[in-house]
Parts: C-alpha cells; sequence; structure tokens
C-alpha cells in the first residue's frame, strides 16, 4: 500500500471524510503543508509521525477541514428556529431549550442561532447551545469571536451594529452572544459524544454528512439519533436530507429549511417532499435577482400560472416564451421548479442543466440539482453538483470581495 493510501486510511478513520470525493489533490497538498512546516522531506518519515504522535493527525485534520461557514447561512433553518422556539415558548414548557450546532466549524453557525433566538424574544437564560467540531484550528477561532467579511455575506447585516463591535481585524461578537455558546471538541462520528446522556430540542448538522461515505453517514446518523429528544429537529445542508432516508427520520414541514423530525413525532405533520421544495424556492424571484425579463408580462403571468397550481398551463406558456423570447437560464429555472412541483424529476434536471449551460455559475439551479440526484438516489451526480456549488460560492464571494 502507498503512502499516500495509509494516510487517507488513517484520515479516514479519524474523521470520516471521503477524502476521494474532495479530490485528490487535497490530501497531497495537506500533507506537503505539514511536511514543509515540520521540515520532513519524505512522506514515510512524515507517516510515521502521524503513527507516533497522537497530535500530528489533529493537525493534519485541521489542514484537510473544509471550515467554510458564515453568519446566517440560508437563512431558512435560522427563520424556522425562530419559529420553533416561538410556539416553545407559547406552549409554557418549564425547562430550557437545549440546542446543538455540529459541526459548528468557527463559530458562525451556533452565534448566528443565539442571535435568532434573542431575536425571537427568549431570553438568554431559556436556552443553551453546545457547539463541537473537530478541528481545533476552527474551534479557537470561534472562541476568539472575531471575525472578517467573509463571514458575513448575504443581505442579512442588520445584526451586525447590534452583535458586534468593529475591531482592527474585522468584528468581534458581544459578550452577551459569546456566553451563550459553549465550545467542545469532538467527533460526530465518535460515541463519546453522547455518554453523559445530553440531549438536544434542536441539532444544526449542516455541510459535513455529505462528505462521508455511506457507512459513516450511518454511523453519524445513528449517533444523531442518540442526541437528539423525542420530539426534537434536526436541520441539515441543502443537499443532505436525502441522507436520512430510511433511517427513521422524515423531512419537516418548515419552509425553505431542511429539516427532519423522526417518523413518530412527525407522524400527524408528514410532508416527504418539503425539503425538494425548499430548495426549488417559491415561484416569485428575489428582488436582486431581477432583470429586464423577470419584469415582462409574460414571465410574470407564468409565474403567477405556476402559484395557481395550473403547472401544465405554466409550462406550456414557458415553453411559448422560450420561442419568443431570447432563452434565458431564469426560464429554465423557473420551469425547473414547476416540474418539481408536478414531481418530474427528470424534466426539472433537464431545465436546470439548459439553465446551467447558460449560465455555469447559476447558484440556486445547481444547488436545486444537488437535491434532485440525491432524491433520484445518484450519489456521484450528486456529490458532483455539490463540489460545483461549492467552487462557484467561493468565486463569487471572492469576486465580491475584490
Ligand atoms: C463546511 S463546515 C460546516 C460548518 C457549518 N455547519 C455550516 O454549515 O456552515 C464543516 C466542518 O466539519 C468539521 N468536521 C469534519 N469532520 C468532522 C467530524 N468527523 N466531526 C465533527 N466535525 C467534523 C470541519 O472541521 C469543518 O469545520
Amino acid at each position: 500500500m502507498t503512502i499516500n493510501k495509509l494516510l487517507e486510511d488513517r484520515l479516514k478513520n479519524a474523521m470520516g471524510l471521503n477524502l476521494r470525493a474532495l479530490g485528490t489533490s487535497t490530501l497531497k497538498n495537506a500533507v506537503s503543508r505539514r511536511m514543509r512546516c515540520l521540515r520532513i522531506e519524505d512522506r514515510e518519515s512524515y507517516y510515521n509521525l502521524v503513527i507516533c504522535k497522537r497530535s500530528e493527525i489533529n493537525e493534519l485534520i485541521d489542514e484537510i477541514a473544509i471550515n467554510e461557514t458564515w453568519f446566517f447561512r440560508d437563512n431558512g433553518p435560522f427563520a424556522a428556529l425562530q419559529k420553533y422556539a416561538g410556539n416553545w415558548l407559547k406552549s409554557g414548557v418549564g425547562s430550557s431549550l437545549r440546542l446543538l450546532s455540529i459541526p459548528c466549524s468557527t463559530g458562525e453557525e451556533p452565534y448566528s442561532m443565539a442571535i435568532s433566538l434573542l431575536e425571537a424574544g427568549i431570553p438568554a437564560s431559556l436556552f443553551a447551545i453546545d457547539a463541537i467540531d473537530i478541528s481545533n484550528r476552527a474551534l479557537a477561532h470561534a472562541k476568539r469571536g472575531i471575525f472578517d467579511k467573509q463571514s458575513f455575506r448575504g443581505r442579512n447585516r442588520i445584526f451586525q451594529n447590534q452583535y458586534f463591535k468593529k475591531h482592527k481585524a474585522g468584528h468581534i461578537i458581544s459578550e452577551k452572544i459569546k456566553n451563550s455558546v459553549r465550545f467542545f471538541r469532538g467527533n460526530l462520528l465518535d460515541m463519546r459524544l453522547f455518554v453523559t446522556g445530553a440531549q438536544y430540542d434542536i441539532i444544526f448538522c449542516r455541510n459535513l454528512l455529505i462528505y462521508f461515505d455511506d457507512h459513516n453517514q450511518k454511523r453519524a446518523i445513528a449517533n444523531l439519533d442518540e442526541l437528539l429528544t423525542a420530539d426534537g429537529v434536526i436541520f441539515t445542508g441543502h443537499a443532505e436530507p436525502g441522507i436520512f432516508a430510511g433511517s427513521g427520520f422524515i423531512p419537516s414541514s418548515f419552509p425553505m429549511a431542511f429539516a427532519l423530525t423522526r417518523k413518530s413525532a412527525a407522524a400527524s405533520n408528514n410532508q416527504p417532499d418539503s425539503g425538494l421544495r425548499a430548495a426549488a424556492g417559491r415561484f416569485t424571484i428575489p428582488a436582486e435577482e431581477e432583470t429586464l425579463a423577470f419584469k415582462s408580462l409574460d414571465f410574470a403571468a407564468i409565474q403567477s400560472m405556476a402559484e395557481a397550481e395550473h403547472y401544465e398551463e405554466a409550462i406550456a406558456m414557458a415553453e411559448k416564451y422560450c420561442k419568443d423570447n431570447a432563452p434565458s437560464p431564469h426560464i429554465f429555472f423557473l420551469m425547473a421548479r414547476i416540474f418539481v412541483e408536478m414531481a418530474n424529476l427528470r424534466q426539472a434536471a433537464k431545465m436546470l442543466k439548459k439553465a446551467l449551460y447558460l449560465d455555469p455559475n447559476f447558484l440556486e439551479a445547481i444547488k436545486l440539482l444537488v437535491v434532485i440526484y440525491k432524491r433520484q438516489g445518484d450519489e456521484t451526480n450528486s456529490l458532483a453538483f455539490e463540489l460545483r456549488s461549492q467552487r462557484v460560492e467561493m468565486r463569487l464571494t471572492a469576486e465580491k470581495s475584490c
């Protein structure tokens, strides 16, 4: 066995990531960085160090970990959390609400949870947030609480003035928010996570399961199952609800969020396709995406027709629209959304590919394809588009910050 394969296996055992899915150069580059740092010249010596010195595998984990995250990432889950917490408060439950963010990366996710709860009128004394990640480096960043512009994306900046102070290295989070989150190092695949018997009403487990292979996904879900209260809710990343298929969890009905509950807890409220519908979004187009084409009466008419659930008519109008106007990625995206509603995923995927042909960076189209492939059990394409969405997201962020 080559040294690279040995290192790959060692790392997979330690953190569960399917390194092949991340690309062959990821591990190679991470090892090279560590070797340069330690002034080690050959890979075999480095491998021996990894075997002998426990802390070195943690250093390698820090190099490999994809810490990409930002405040209020995807918005939907945080709105859903507010709704859940509001209902919970109204129901007059005696104990406090327990929440977990795993993996929490550099802290933006659990801090966003805390801000959401406070904004929903839940006093800090009534909730407790634990945050866990395998990367020491990410946790150190989270605890420092200083964030640069990469952590603040999208439109939701109002909270920035209220909960942060300017700092020479960016923005520093207020003590109140900082003190409402407890950070721990932990591995989602490790059973020691639940030996204390602690259980959570809400778990955010987003953008990690997608990197695990089937076996480790099952292990992770079994651990999440142990960590969740009987009627608790798990929020996942947009490409991840399908991973829970057959595990006793089913999609929950929060709009614009990918949430799961136990089948038993959700028996009265079962909406199997809510995850996919949330990925497809509503038929209306967000204001910032408006272009002249969007303002065309025809386009609006197609949207209205779809909103009225006259899907066949909406598709016929859209086809005519395509004949009469220059093709636009947005009309194909709208058609894909309509096909999702019609449960015709094959046609939806076809339309999304047309949209991507015209605009290869059309992030919503890529993300919806991820979910569709996942639903169809096509892991390879789902992962390929998930990685593409991350590349596009990074590129767009880099372009914005230039
Ligand atoms: C892309 S971030 C996701 C952060 C956040 N949940 C979000 O969606 O914005 C992935 C994180 O998973 C962590 N990670 C990787 N393997 C892990 C494991 N086995 N257990 C816990 N955390 C892990 C990495 O260190 C990294 O910080």
